[in-house]
C-alpha cells in the first residue's frame, strides 16, 4: 500500500485513528484539517448547537428536539478492547431488533460493527428496506438519519450516535435563506408554465440537506438528488422545468450540469446573503442552473496541482475524484463519481493498477487496505477526515447499543430499562413533502450514459 501521507508504519488496518494520532504526536509531517480531531470527540460536544428534526444548524431548534447528552463516563474512560466487548455483546443480545448502518467514511473502528456500509444514496435505500428491524443505529451525519427516518418504517427508531455529528455542508443552506431565495425568483419569473408546460423553476436539493429544505422541494415540485444519481434527477427537472435552482453543493451542481452541456455561463451563483444572489435580473435572465454559495470543506481541498503531482509520481496512475470537487479538479481527473463509483471502480481494475483519490481519507485507507494488490493514496498530502463524521466514536455506538438492550453487556448486575436515546425524527409538517421530494428521486429513471467521465470529455465544454 502506498500513501503520500508520510504515514510511517502502514501496517495498521488503514485505521484513521491511528493516523491522526501519529500526527498528534508529531510523528508524521503531515498536518490535521482541525486539530481538534486528535481529542476525544466528547470533549468537544459541549456547548455544540444541537439538530432538530428539520433543521440544519442555522435553523431555530423546534422545541422539546433532542439534543446530545453527554457520553458517561464509562464509555468515555473505556478502552477500545473493552468497547468492542460491549458492541459486540449488545449487538449479539439485540440480534435482527437492530440494524447497524455505516457510511463510507466512518472511521474504521465504527464501520467494523456496521451490518450494511455504502453511499448516501444506498443507505438511504438500505433503510428503506430493513423494515423489520425496531431500531436503525445510523453511523453517519444527521441529515443521513434524517433521511433514514423518513424513508423508514413507521414505529422503527432511527438513532444517530451522536447527534453533533452534523456536515458542514449541509448547514450552509437553511430553510428561511432558500424560501427568501425562492421568493425573489419568482418576482423575477413569474409562475406561469411555458407553452411546454414547464414551470420556471424546480428546486433540487442535494441530500446534504436538513429535512426541511427537502420538504421545500416536496412543497414546490422539486425533487432530491445524491451524487450517484445527479445527472437522472437534473434530467428529471428539466423535463419539468425552465430552470433549476440546485442548493446546497455549488460544484456537484455546477460538474453535474456541465457534464450535461449546460454552459458556464448559465450557471450564476446565488450568494444568500446579497440581494438577488449577488446576481442583476439581466444575469439571472438566462440563467439554466442556479447553483446555491455552498461547498464541502474536505472536498475544497483537492486541487489540480495535486493531481499534477500524482501523474509524475505514478505514471499511469487512475485519477478518480468525488463531484464534491471544484470543477477544475474534475475536469483534470481521469474520473469522478459518488463514493459507490470510487470502490466499485477500484474492485472492477486488474492487479496492479495505481488510483489516486480524490475523496475523504477514511474511505482512502480503507480501500488502500482492501486491495493491497494496487496502488492506492489520497490526492491530497495532509490527512484530513471529515470532521463531522468522525463525531461518531465506538463509546457512542455502545452507549446507545447498550440502552437498547437495557443493561450493561459487562455487568450483569446493572439492569436499566431499554431506553431509544438520540432518536431523530422529522415532525409530520415536514415529513410528508419531503418523503415526496425523495420517492421522486428513488423513481427518478437513471441516465443511459456512463456517469464517471470528466465533463470535458463529454461535450467538449
Ligand atoms: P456519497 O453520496 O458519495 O455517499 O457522498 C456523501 C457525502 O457526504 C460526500 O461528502
Ligand atoms: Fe458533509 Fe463534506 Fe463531510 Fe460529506 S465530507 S458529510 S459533504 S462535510
Amino acid at each position: 500500500m502506498t500513501t503520500t501521507s508520510n504515514i510511517t508504519d502502514t501496517s495498521m488496518t488503514a485505521s484513521v485513528d491511528r493516523t491522526i494520532r501519529l500526527i498528534g504526536a508529531g510523528q508524521t509531517t503531515g498536518s490535521t484539517c482541525s486539530p481538534d480531531l486528535v481529542k476525544a470527540p466528547w470533549e468537544l460536544d459541549g456547548g455544540t448547537p444541537g439538530y432538530g428534526p428539520g433543521s440544519s444548524m442555522g435553523d431555530v431548534l423546534p422545541t422539546g428536539a433532542p439534543r446530545q447528552g453527554e457520553l458517561p463516563a464509562r464509555y468515555r474512560a473505556a478502552s477500545a478492547r473493552e468497547l468492542d466487548a460491549r458492541i459486540r455483546a449488545a449487538k449479539a443480545t439485540l440480534g435482527d431488533r437492530v440494524v447497524v448502518l455505516g457510511h463510507f467514511y466512518q472511521r474504521d473502528e465504527v464501520v467494523q460493527y456496521a451490518d450494511f456500509v455504502g453511499d448516501s444514496f444506498q443507505l438511504a435505500q438500505a433503510a428503506r428496506s430493513k423494515s423489520d428491524a425496531e431500531a436503525i443505529v445510523f453511523c453517519g451525519v444527521h441529515f443521513m438519519a434524517e433521511t433514514a427516518d423518513l424513508l423508514s418504517a413507521p414505529g422503527q427508531a432511527v438513532i444517530l450516535p451522536n447527534l453533533a455529528a452534523g456536515c458542514s455542508m449541509a448547514d450552509m443552506a437553511d430553510i428561511d435563506s432558500v424560501t427568501e431565495c425562492w421568493e425573489q425568483l419568482e418576482e423575477l419569473y413569474g409562475t406561469e408554465p411555458d407553452a411546454d408546460g414547464r414551470v420556471p423553476v424546480i428546486p433540487v436539493t442535494y441530500m446534504n440537506s436538513s429535512a426541511a429544505l427537502k420538504g421545500f422541494c416536496g412543497e414546490h415540485g422539486g425533487i432530491v438528488c445524491t451524487s450517484s444519481n445527479a445527472a437522472s434527477v437534473l434530467e428529471w427537472a428539466f423535463e419539468r422545468g425552465q430552470r433549476v435552482l440546485f442548493f446546497p453543493d455549488q460544484h456537484l451542481g455546477r460538474n453535474t450540469a456541465k457534464a450535461m452541456g449546460v454552459p458556464l455561463e448559465q450557471m450564476p451563483m446565488w450568494n444568500p446573503r446579497k440581494p438577488l444572489g449577488g446576481n442583476t435580473p439581466e444575469g439571472l435572465d438566462d440563467a439554466r442552473v442556479i447553483l446555491w454559495h455552498g461547498f464541502c470543506s474536505v472536498h475544497k481541498r483537492f486541487t489540480v496541482d495535486q493531481i499534477e503531482q500524482a501523474r509524475i509520481d505514478h505514471p499511469g496512475v487512475r485519477v478518480i475524484v468525488h463531484p464534491e470537487c471544484p470543477m477544475p479538479v474534475v475536469d483534470a481527473a481521469d474520473e469522478y463519481g459518488s463514493t459507490d463509483y470510487i470502490t466499485k471502480a477500484i474492485a472492477a481494475a486488474p492487479a496492479g493498477s495505481s488510483f489516486a483519490i480524490g475523496t475523504e481519507i477514511n474511505l482512502v485507507q480503507r480501500l488502500a487496505a482492501q486491495y493491497p494488490q494496487h496502488t492506492i493514496f489520497c490526492l491530497d498530502p495532509v490527512v484530513c477526515p471529515c470532521s463531522t463524521m468522525y463525531r461518531i466514536h465506538p463509546g457512542y455506538l455502545a452507549w446507545v447499543l447498550e440502552a437498547l438492550v437495557g443493561g450493561d453487556a459487562l455487568d450483569a448486575g446493572a439492569d436499566r430499562p431499554s431506553e431509544v436515546l438520540n432518536r431523530v425524527t422529522v415532525g409530520a409538517d415536514v415529513a410528508e413533502p419531503a418523503r415526496l421530494a425523495l420517492e421522486r428521486m428513488l423513481a427518478a429513471k437513471p441516465r443511459s450514459e456512463p456517469v464517471g467521465v470528466p465533463p470535458a470529455t463529454v461535450d467538449g465544454v
